[in-house]
C-alpha cells in the first residue's frame, strides 16, 4: 500500500462528487485532528497499479457508535463496471464487522447517477442540505443598530471574541448550549462533536481558531445563544453554528446574532461567508435567506434502510 498515493487519488476521485474540495495537506490536517477517536476504514480499486476507486467509512460520534458514513467513488473512465458497487460491498461488510449498523451516505443531489446509485444499493434520502452562500465583499454594512438594540431589550449582552481569546473555563458553558441546540437540529449524524472532549478539540483546529464567535449572555453571565465561524482559506469562512437555549428561542436571539457576526465577518475582509442548512431548519432558513444567502446546490443525505446486515 502506498500511502501518498492513495490519499492523492482518495483526493482527486472526491472532487468528482464533492463540490467543495481539498488538498492533500488539508485532509492529512483534519483526519489528523480526528485520529483518536475517529473510527474508519478505506480501500481502494487498482487497476494496472494505478487507482481508480476508493471506498470510504467512518464513524464520528463517540456516543452513536453504529453511525458512519460511507462514501465511493470511481474514475469516471471506470465506471458502469461494478467496481463501484464492489467497493461499497466490501465497505459494508468492513462496517457490518465494527459494529456499523447505520450507514449513511451523502452526494450532491444533481448528481442523478450517484443518488441512483445509493438507491440501488438500499439507501434513501433522510435529508437534504442547501450549500448556501452569502457575498460580503462587495456589500455595504449590515444595520447592527437594531440587531444590538434588539438584545438590549431583551436584556441579554453579546461578547464578540476571536476563538483563541474564549477561556478554557467559559467552554463548558458553550458546549453545554452546543448540546442542547446540536440535540435539536433535524440530523446530527454527521456533526462530529460528540462530547465535551471533541468539542475541545474541534475548537482548537487552525480553521477555526482563526475565525470569530459571538455569545449572548443573561446579566448573570449564564449563556443563551451562541454562533461562530471558521476560516476555510483567506476571504472565504464558513458559518458553522447557531444555537440558542430552548428557554429564549422565536424571540429573534438567532437573527440579530447572525446578523452581528457577518457584520463582524465582512469587516474582517470576509469576502464570501458559506453555510450548510438543512431544509427541516425553516427557522435558520427564514434567518439565512433573509440575510442574503442563496443556496449554490443542494447535498443529499441517503440513509440505509433496515439497517446494515
Ligand atoms: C435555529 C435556532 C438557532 C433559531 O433561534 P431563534 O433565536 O429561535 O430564532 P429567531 O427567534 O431569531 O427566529 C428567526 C426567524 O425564524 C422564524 N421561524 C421560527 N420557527 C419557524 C418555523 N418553524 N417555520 C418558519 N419560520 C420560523 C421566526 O419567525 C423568525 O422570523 P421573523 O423574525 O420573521 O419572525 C434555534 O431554534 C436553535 O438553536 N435550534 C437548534 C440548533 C440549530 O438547529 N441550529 C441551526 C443549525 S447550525
Amino acid at each position: 500500500m502506498d500511502m501518498e498515493r492513495d490519499l492523492e487519488a482518495f483526493v482527486r476521485l472526491r472532487a468528482l462528487n464533492d463540490p467543495t474540495p481539498l488538498t492533500v495537506e488539508e485532509l492529512k490536517i483534519r483526519w489528523a485532528a480526528y485520529q483518536d477517536r475517529l473510527l474508519h476504514g478505506g480501500f481502494v480499486a487498482e487497476v494496472f497499479g494505478a487507482v481508480v476507486g476508493y471506498a470510504r467509512w467512518a464513524r464520528f460520534h463517540e456516543e452513536k457508535p453504529g453511525v458512519a458514513s460511507v462514501s465511493v467513488a470511481v474514475d469516471p473512465e471506470f465506471q458502469q463496471q461494478g467496481i463501484g458497487s464492489n467497493l461499497l460491498k466490501t465497505s459494508m461488510e468492513s462496517m457490518l464487522a465494527n459494529g456499523i449498523h447505520s450507514p449513511f451516505g451523502g452526494t450532491d443531489a444533481s448528481r442523478e447517477r450517484s443518488v441512483r446509485f445509493a438507491q440501488n444499493a438500499g439507501f434513501e434520502q433522510v435529508q437534504t442540505y442547501h450549500e448556501m452562500e452569502c457575498q460580503l465583499g462587495e456589500r455595504e454594512a449590515f444595520e447592527v443598530e437594531a440587531a444590538r438594540a434588539h438584545l438590549f431589550a431583551l436584556g441579554l449582552a453579546h461578547h464578540t471574541l476571536t476563538i483563541s481569546d474564549e477561556k478554557d473555563s467559559q467552554l463548558a458553558d458553550l458546549y453545554d448550549l452546543f448540546a442542547e441546540a446540536d440535540a435539536d437540529e433535524p440530523f446530527t449524524a454527521s456533526v462530529g462533536v460528540a462530547n465535551f472532549e471533541t468539542f475541545c478539540q474541534k475548537w482548537a483546529l487552525p480553521e477555526v481558531q482563526a475565525g470569530r464567535t459571538i455569545s449572548v449572555r443573561e446579566p448573570n453571565g449564564n449563556v443563551v445563544g451562541m454562533t461562530y465561524y471558521s476560516c476555510i482559506s483567506d476571504g472565504s469562512s464558513l458559518s458553522e453554528f447557531t444555537g440558542v437555549r430552548r428557554a429564549w428561542r422565536g424571540k429573534g436571539v438567532a437573527a440579530a446574532m447572525k446578523l452581528l457576526i457577518l457584520e463582524i465577518a465582512r469587516m474582517n475582509g470576509v469576502r464570501s461567508m458559506h453555510t450548510s442548512n438543512s431544509s427541516m431548519n425553516p427557522a435558520m432558513l427564514k434567518i439565512n435567506r433573509t440575510l442574503g444567502f442563496q443556496s449554490k446546490y443542494d447535498w443529499m443525505i441517503l440513509e440505509k434502510q433496515g439497517g446494515n446486515h
